[in-house]
């Protein structure tokens, strides 16, 4: 069986939960803290083992791809003043992976965005982490999780958890069977279903591991839920053609392209954060009082 070794990371999208920093500012470089949200993402990709990663941008995206290149006159300022960890810091998000950007012409929807990595991918299993979640876990990094999967079982796998059943219509839905610790088979694949009509209220949460095949799919799926290329349209006839695991993974999700879920994600990284935590709880406590 073939290792995960490429990730695909749309960012193609415009942020309009997000407006006004999106008119000018791409979403994926909103801080949590003081680093971008996608910089959370390509980092729970190399800590997964994965060292090519493909961008899939739109315009207005270019300070993604300055970011995870090397900035030597930022370096050698930083150094020259004795600012050496600092230095060491940005060096390290410019050498952190081999990060290419492919643009998507047109925003036809999630699955023309992960087509357009056809030529990165070739014909390799590869992952797909969406930016508006990240999630955390302190040593099992989400992707790296599924990778531990599909390496057991040789096909897609989706990472999925349960949300509150009113809010199934805003994921993709998976009808399966529980076959395992925290696995199920994939029998259905619902796009943003009425709660009245969902399967289930397990929610695809941006975390997949995706056959090559994919693309075959793909390039036969037609607009679906909002006049969309839906990736979990395309990946629902590969499940049928192949067989497909969910896996509800172990982490803390954060909806980080939602205002409150971006609150939620800024003060409980700013809490694991030795070098804030005591001052901001102390900030935290005297405000909620
Ligand atoms: C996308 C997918 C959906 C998935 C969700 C996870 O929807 O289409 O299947 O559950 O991401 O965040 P979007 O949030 O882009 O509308």
């Amino acid at each position: 069986m073939k290792k995960i070794k490429k990730a695909v990371i749309p960012a193609a999208g415009w942020g309009t939960r997000f407006l006004p920093v999106t008119k000018s500012t791409p979403k994926e470089m909103l801080p949590i803290v003081d680093t971008p949200t996608i910089q959370y993402i390509v980092e729970e990709a190399v800590r997964s083992g994965i060292e090519d990663i493909c961008i899939i941008t739109s315009p207005y995206k270019k300070a993604i791809e300055d970011h995870f290149d090397r900035t030597k006159e930022l370096e050698q300022l930083l150094s020259a003043t004795g600012k050496e960890a600092l230095a060491e810091e940005v060096r390290a998000i410019g050498e952190m992976a081999n990060v290419v950007a492919i643009r998507q012409k047109e925003a036809l929807g999630l699955g023309h965005a992960v087509y357009c990595a056809k030529p990165f991918v070739g014909d390799e299993p590869f992952a797909v982490l969406l930016g508006d979640d990240v999630v955390y876990h302190g040593d099992k990094p989400c992707i790296g999780q599924l990778m531990d999967v599909y390496a057991d079982k040789g096909v897609s796998v989706l990472g999925v958890q349960t949300v509150a059943r009113e809010n199934i219509s805003k994921y993709g839905c998976v009808a399966g069977r529980q076959v395992g610790d925290r696995l199920y088979t994939v029998e259905g694949l619902v796009e943003k279903p009425k709660p009245e009509e969902a399967p289930s209220n397990v929610a695809v949460l941006g975390r997949y591991i995706i056959t090559p095949e994919i693309f075959r799919h793909l390039e036969n799926t037609k607009p679906g839920a909002g006049g969309e290329i839906q990736l979990t349209d395309g990946l629902k006839t590969l499940a049928e053609e192949q067989g497909m695991y969910a896996y509800d993974f172990e982490g803390r999700r954060y909806d980080v392209g939602d205002r409150l879920g971006f609150l939620e994600a800024t003060v409980e990284y700013a809490l694991r954060r030795e070098e804030l935590r005591d001052d901001f709880m102390q900030y935290l406590k005297g405000i909620v009082k």
